[in-house]
């Protein structure tokens, strides 16, 4: 099962420059969570703090019951053998084939014989569907193939926590559709608690269980999918319609003469190119695993947490929630009723079903 990660307090600067501060939030386990955030509001030096890459100078990150900030080098290095981490572009070494890639963890961290290796990286490699391009240099291969490298390699080490550091950025809309549902099939496969950084916003609206926004130094808000895009907060409405009207400016922010402006230009007729609000407005139905394999426990657990936590929920949120729920024909009891009864009939049940459909849609060389 995914672990949970507990994030208290936390601040970070690099010398003068204060890049977030008293970021408070937690990662539930084996959910799917997304954070948002306009670029350079300091997602990836988030991520990298995580696995303790980069160092904050107030704050706790608890994993697995240690603080990470705390612990000593030798818990650290193994807690983070817990993650796997696809960074923006793959981070592929450019001189090894992705058998070489991908095996690297398990060089690195194992005492795996080769032959064992080999079971692992193939078992991976079919998983992403690169059966057969594992001769391939990371030069010879579409940036699609190589995030899916990068994702074989961030599994090797069979991870209770997978960060992902902005899954769309170089590749067209249908492969990033996907990869998320590679990542919400491994979600539902390994249970692993998952954490995606994204400004694709229709993958913040239709993957994560969880969606958070960093902006002007802050976690503006984190929780349940329903509360961020029911939300009325400018900012969030803003970067939902990826509109130019609204607090975010080309740098980070903008002044009130600016923002005025806008406002009377849009008024008096310009149109910035961005949605209506009603384009991008509500909660959209959640991406499901591929049909055959397993289904998300994390997604069960959260719907009793969020029945749990409904009367500290904005009313918005709560409307959606029940919504949702309403047209699945459940009652709100957190047992995820219709859910599990439509699973039964849908759903296969052995091991063997678990990775099917998912070599169906990565088998081709082209994506
Ligand atoms: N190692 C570093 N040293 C100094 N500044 C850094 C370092 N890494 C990131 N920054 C700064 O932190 C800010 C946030 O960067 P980043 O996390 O990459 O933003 P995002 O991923 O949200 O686009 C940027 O201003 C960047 O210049
Ligand atoms: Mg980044």
């Amino acid at each position: 099962m995914g672990i949970e990660i507990s994030v208290e307090g936390l601040t970070k600067s690099f010398g003068s420059q204060k890049i977030w501060e008293d970021v408070s939030f937690t990662l539930p386990e084996g959910e799917v969570s997304a954070l948002l955030g306009p670029s350079g509001t300091g997602k990836s030096v988030f991520l990298k703090s995580l696995i303790g890459l980069l160092r904050p100078e107030r704050g706790q990150i608890i994993i697995d019951g240690t603080d990470i900030l705390q612990c000593t080098a030798k818990e650290l290095y193994e807690i983070r053998k817990l993650f796997g981490v696809l960074f923006q572009d793959g981070a592929l070494f450019g001189s090894m084939d992705l058998y070489d890639n991908v095996a690297f963890p398990l060089r690195e961290h194992t005492r795996k014989s080769e032959s064992e290796i080999r079971d692992v990286v193939m078992e991976k490699l079919e998983l992403t569907g690169l059966t057969g391009a594992e001769g391939k240099l990371p030069g010879e291969i579409s940036g699609g193939m190589r995030k899916r490298a990068g994702l074989a390699r961030a599994l090797v080490l069979d991870p209770e926590i997978i960060l992902v550091d902005e899954p769309d950025s170089g590749l067209d809309p249908v492969r990033t559709t996907y990869l998320a549902q590679l990542l919400i099939d491994i979600n539902a496969q390994i249970d692993a608690t998952i954490l995606i950084v994204t400004h694709n916003i229709n993958l913040a609206r239709t993957v994560p269980d969880n969606l958070g926004m960093l902006y002007r130094k802050k976690l503006v808000m984190f929780g349940p999918r329903e509360v961020l895009l029911t939300s009325e907060e400018p900012s969030v409405r803003q970067f939902l319609r990826g509109s130019k009207l609204g607090p975010i400016g080309m740098s980070e922010e903008k002044d009130d003469a600016q923002m005025r402006e806008e406002q009377a230009q849009a008024d008096a007729g310009h149109n910035d190119g961005s949605p209506g609000e009603d384009e991008v407005t509500g909660v959209p139905p959640q991406m499901q695993p591929t049909p055959g394999g397993p289904e998300r426990k994390g997604e069960i657990r959260r719907e009793k947490r969020v029945a749990e936590m409904m009367d500290t929920l904005p009313d918005s949120a709560q409307e959606a929630i029940r919504a949702e729920w309403a047209s699945r024909g459940h009652g709100g009891n957190g047992k995820h009723a219709a859910a599990a009864t439509a699973g039964a009939t849908t759903r296969g049940t052995g091991d063997s079903a678990s990775t099917t459909g998912i070599d169906d849609h990565y088998g081709s060389d082209e994506n």
